[in-house]
Order: C-alpha cells, then sequence, then structure tokens
C-alpha cells in the first residue's frame, strides 16, 4: 500500500507498505531518515519517540498505515537537536530529545520530577541519566534566555518509577 503523510513539515510517500509495517520502518528504511533509532522494538525503550499530530509516541508501535494523512515530526525536523550532547553510545538520544522538546514545549521550566516524569519512557543505559538531566535543565534555561541553569536534585528518570529498569513506563503507540 502507499502511505501519504507529511514527514518534518514536507509531504512524504512511502510505496510497497505491507500491513503490519511500522512508522518507525518506514520513517528509517524508506523514507531516509535514520534519526529515530530502533533499540527493541516493543514500546520499552523511548529511541523511536516522534510526533504524530504533535504527540509523542513510539514509532515501533504504529502501524504505517496509521500514519496516513497526519503530520510526523522526527528528531532530525527538531532545530535544537544539537542541545543535547549528554550522551555515550548516543542510541537513547534522539527519543530523548523528542520527549524532552514535548516537555519544554508544555512546560517551558520544569521542576526535576516534571523532567523524570516526561523523559521515564525512554531508557538509557549508559550514562547513569544525571547528564541527561543537566541537558534538560540547560536547554530549558536557554530556551527561556537564562544561560545556564542547575537545579533541583539528582536523579535517574527512567527508574524514578522502576528501580528495575523498563516495563512500567509505556508510551503511547499511537
Ligand atoms: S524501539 Fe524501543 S520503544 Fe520503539
Ligand atoms: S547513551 Fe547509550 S543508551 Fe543512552
Amino acid at each position: 500500500m502507499r502511505v501519504s503523510c507529511t514527514v518534518n513539515g514536507a509531504p512524504a510517500v512511502a510505496d510497497d507498505v505491507w500491513e503490519g509495517e511500522s512508522l518507525l520502518f518506514v520513517l528509517r528504511e524508506r523514507l531516509g531518515l535514520p534519526g529515530s533509532k530502533n533499540a527493541c522494538e516493543q514500546g520499552e525503550c523511548g529511541s523511536c519517540t516522534v510526533y504524530l499530530d504533535g504527540a509523542i509516541v513510539c514509532a515501533c508501535l504504529v502501524a504505517a498505515g496509521q500514519a496516513q494523512g497526519r503530520d510526523v515530526r522526527t528528531v532530525e525536523g527538531i532545530a535544537s537537536a544539537g542541545a543535547l550532547g549528554a550522551v555515550q553510545c548516543g542510541f537513547c538520544t534522539p527519543g530523548l530529545i523528542v520527549a524532552a522538546d514535548d516537555l519544554l514545549r508544555r512546560v517551558p521550566r520544569p521542576a526535576d520530577p516534571e523532567i523524570r516524569e516526561a523523559l521515564a519512557g525512554n531508557l538509557c543505559r549508559c550514562t547513569g541519566y544525571e547528564k541527561i538531566l543537566d541537558a534538560v535543565r540547560l536547554a530549558a534555561a536557554r530556551r527561556a534566555g537564562l544561560g545556564a541553569a542547575h537545579s533541583g536534585e539528582p536523579g535517574e528518570p527512567g527508574r524514578s518509577r522502576d528501580a528495575d529498569g523498563p516495563g512500567s513506563m509505556r508510551r503511547p503507540g499511537g
């Protein structure tokens, strides 16, 4: 089947999409947008996070056909993507950027618990999350025109609800 939608503000068409194909596969393999990562393909890790009509979803859980006629925005479409330099392997980064962007659009100056809540669906197995928290605080401060900021106590967003890691935080599939 053919899937037509808007991706990062431009019309996009994918042909020969099979019924079970995910939006993530279409973005990466058919539309040449590898920014969204495929780590678990089960809605657990958040590395595939994209906007679908303005709401963040796990693209691995969205059937490509569900994107028909809708607006998709990936990490490639977020202008401030370079703001987060808080990684080691970087696999989690695209999803974290999208989730943080969504948070800062809704809550320009989030408190630490709000940051943890917003990023709780995004797993990082490398950093321990502290640098990620710092990056979101810094991005919030920069967007507010205040320069660097570092407030609140340290924490681990992905583990604040579930000390065992993945499983408790599910992002909608669309
Ligand atoms: S690839 Fe892990 S949530 Fe989609
Ligand atoms: S930097 Fe490796 S998973 Fe986050």
